[in-house]
């Protein structure tokens, strides 16, 4: 648990910023020189066959068994190579993704004062949102966000999350429900790709009981200046594994790629999936939780819905027996979610730092 109770600095919400019709940013969205989107052009904008992998589902379900396995090839490289892929054919209807954009869109452009109502604190971070981390003075990022549990169950509370649009709650927890499905799936794929039991990230997770399942969706307003700051700083994601829904028309997510920094091509309906450091730490190194990062422009908003699928918080995290070899001794030390996850609302996000501080003294 976070030992702040408030935040270190009155919160100004970014969408009022941006819809203020301000020429010049404030001071503190301003990122230091080496930390701007544009520095030394390391952002490209690269042709298709650079960019994260394409994975379609459904393939996993050929008849064809040459197909099926050439599938999992598929997912296992980009787990070990890029850290992320995007996928589509997942199962998740896309009506239901559809309206999920649409009641939070009509959430964000509700009066300030309705949103107010669900001010978040670093307590928790549970509600709307407009800062990660409690360090006064801080540099921030241009991105106001809602924060919500759907798992474990004992940490869900429905009266948190926004009475307005009416369709919302409902909306909300169908989503979720539909992509923890597509998690399940996923984690059972990953842990057969990893030559473990198909249950074992499940297990590991702490099974149906403790599994923790959490939603933070991120409004990126336009913003008159954005070759000065960022959406969201780099960071690898602290949990499990991430599956994210953002806008088609508009893009923003740039992942790591040695140097560079490779901006995501939006597919149509799909969900980009990333693993985060829990699942580095299981795997003993062998996939990567990347840093990536959110850039912003002038033009266009930008919604993005980011469903984090985590161990539970009170079970110790440590490498799979299976992957701790002679070879390969184990890199990191256990921990547990809940302690590990204190970092990054306390001090923001900060690339990969914390879990480099999670290896073992050799
Ligand atoms: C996140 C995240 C990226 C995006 O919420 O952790 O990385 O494109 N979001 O919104
Ligand atoms: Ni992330």
């Amino acid at each position: 648990m976070s030992r702040f109770e408030s935040w270190p600095e009155p919160i100004i919400r970014v969408q009022e910023l941006s819809e203020s019709g301000i020429k010049e940013i404030p001071k503190h969205f301003v990122k230091l020189l080496a930390d701007r989107p544009c520095f030394k052009e390391t952002t490209s904008h690269v042709k298709e066959e650079n960019n994260i992998p394409l994975i379609d589902l459904e393939n996993l379900n050929s008849t064809d068994e040459s197909i099926r396995h050439e599938t999992m090839e598929l997912i296992s490289t980009a787990c070990r190579d890029w850290g992320f892929f995007q996928v589509v054919n997942h199962g998740v209807s896309h009506e239901l993704m559809a309206n999920a954009r649409g009641v939070w869109r009509e959430f964000f452009q509700l009066p300030l004062e309705e949103k107010q109502k669900f001010a978040n604190s670093p307590v928790t971070y549970e509600g709307y949102g407009s800062r990660l981390g409690v360090e006064k003075g801080a540099k921030l990022d241009w991105c106001d966000y809602f924060f919500l549990h759907y798992l474990p169950e004992g940490l869900k509370d429905d009266d948190k999350w926004p009475s307005l649009p009416i369709s919302c709650r409902q909306t909300i927890a169908e989503y979720g429900q539909e992509v923890v499905k597509l998690c399940e799936k996923l984690l059972k794929i990953l842990s057969i790709n990893l030559g473990l039991n198909e249950d074992y990230l499940h297990q590991s997770y702490g099974g149906d009981r403790e599994i923790g399942a959490c939603l933070r969706v991120n409004i990126y307003p336009k913003c008159p200046q954005p070759d000065l700051t960022l959406g969201l700083s780099p960071h690898s994601d602290p949990g499990g594994l991430t599956v994210l829904l953002s806008d088609t028309n508009v893009a923003g997510l740039q992942v790591r790629r040695g140097d560079n920094w490779i901006t995501v091509k939006p597919v149509p309906n799909a969900f980009v999936v990333n693993i985060g450091d829990q699942i580095q730490v299981l795997s003993n190194g062998m996939y990567k939780s990347v840093e990536h990062r959110a850039i912003v422009n002038s033009v266009k908003e930008r919604v993005s819905m980011a469903l984090f699928y985590n161990p539970g918080g009170d079970i110790l995290i440590k490498p799979a027996d299976e992957l701790v070899t002679e070879d390969q001794p184990e890199i990191y030390s256990p921990t547990t979610f809940n302690k590990y996850r204190a970092f990054i609302r306390t001090r923001g996000p900060y690339g990969k730092s914390q879990v480099e501080s999670l290896k073992s003294p050799r």
